[in-house]
């Protein structure tokens, strides 16, 4: 297999690209008050989760939607394959995505596995904090996540169609999407953030300087790789890189994944009305917060 296989779950995800011919609200899974992308959770997956059986060596990855989920996936997985040496990439496993055929065949993978999750910091399964399963949290400036959940939205057609920015804002603000509010993600996972097991990285740190970063990262999972090994992930990971890839690595997913890949695409999108509304909600929940201060919100989020 060459560097080009397939590394998305691809038979799960790949639903998000039917259009399933149903009105928005059935196009959505609500489990226990939260709401998920129907194509691809299902009610049984989310029961099975609850026993699922993390490993101390698993390399975990959480982030609310759009935060740069598969770029940190693909930096993992490059990490990890210099270091056994091999060519190939491993397979992106998302958490609660697929079918209970696929959670058992993750049973029997070999480790290192890479997962990631966009489910809230009370869903995750225990067992990844009983085994102390390292926890890489990926958090992004909220009004370009916003812009770029938009935008998403657009282009998958088993998600809720939206007529106007302003409908979808309203929703992101009210946290009436897929795995809910932005907000209380983030808050909730500023409760946890001081554990030995986990670490907070932003988007915008790692636009500003990837091999910082790459280093950071590669320190936190001890993976012992050189200065010219990092620069090799860094030029394999840059967004211009990943997205000549993905028609190989992501499939006709593709489009949706890698977009702009840049910071301040929010001000292409918002009112200067929305984006007081979003300071204000900033201001109530993560301002003064570690993770608050991480964002920096003053810097990313101001006209
Ligand atoms: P935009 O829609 O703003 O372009 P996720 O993987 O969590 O779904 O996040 C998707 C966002 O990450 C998209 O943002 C995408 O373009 C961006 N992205 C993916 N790979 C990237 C890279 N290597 N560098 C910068 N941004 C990247």
């Amino acid at each position: 297999m060459d560097q080009l296989k397939q590394t998305v779950d691809r038979e799960a995800v790949l639903n998000l690209l039917q259009a399933p011919n149903k009105p928005p609200e059935e196009l959505l899974l609500n489990y226990k008050g939260i709401l998920y992308p129907g194509a691809v959770c299902s009610k049984e997956l989310f029961e099975a989760l609850e026993t699922f059986e993390a490993r101390n060596d698993d390399l975990l990855i959480c982030s609310s939607p759009k935060c740069g989920t598969n770029w940190v996936f693909q930096i993992l997985s490059e990490m990890v394959s210099i270091l056994k040496n091999k060519e190939t990439v491993l397979d992106q496993l998302t958490l609660e995505f697929g079918n209970l055929q696929l959670f058992e065949s993750n049973k029997a993978r070999p480790s290192p596995r890479i997962f990631s999750t966009h489910l809230r910091f009370p869903t995750i399964p225990k067992s990844f904090f009983e085994k102390n399963t390292k926890i890489l949290l990926v958090i992004r400036n909220p009004k370009d996540a916003a812009t770029s959940y938009y935008r998403f939205h657009k282009s998958l057609p088993a998600l809720p169609t939206y007529d106007s920015w302003d409908l979808f804002f309203k929703d992101y603000m009210h946290g009436n999407v897929c795995y809910g509010s932005y907000f209380d993600y983030v808050a909730e996972w500023n409760k946890h953030i001081d554990g030995d097991n986990v670490m907070a990285i932003t988007f915008e740190e790692m636009k500003t300087d990837l091999l910082a970063q790459l280093k950071t990262i590669s320190e936190f999972y001890r993976l012992p790789l050189t200065e010219e090994q990092l620069c090799e992930v860094e030029r394999r990971t840059s967004f211009a890189s990943m997205k000549q890839k993905s028609e190989g690595t992501h499939g006709k997913l593709s489009e949706a994944f890698f977009r702009k890949g840049q910071v301040g695409d929010w001000k292409n999108l918002f009112t200067e009305e929305q984006s007081k509304e979003m300071d204000e909600k900033f201001q109530q929940k993560l301002a003064g917060t570690k993770l608050g201060d991480l964002l920096n919100y003053e810097k990313y989020c101001k006209f």
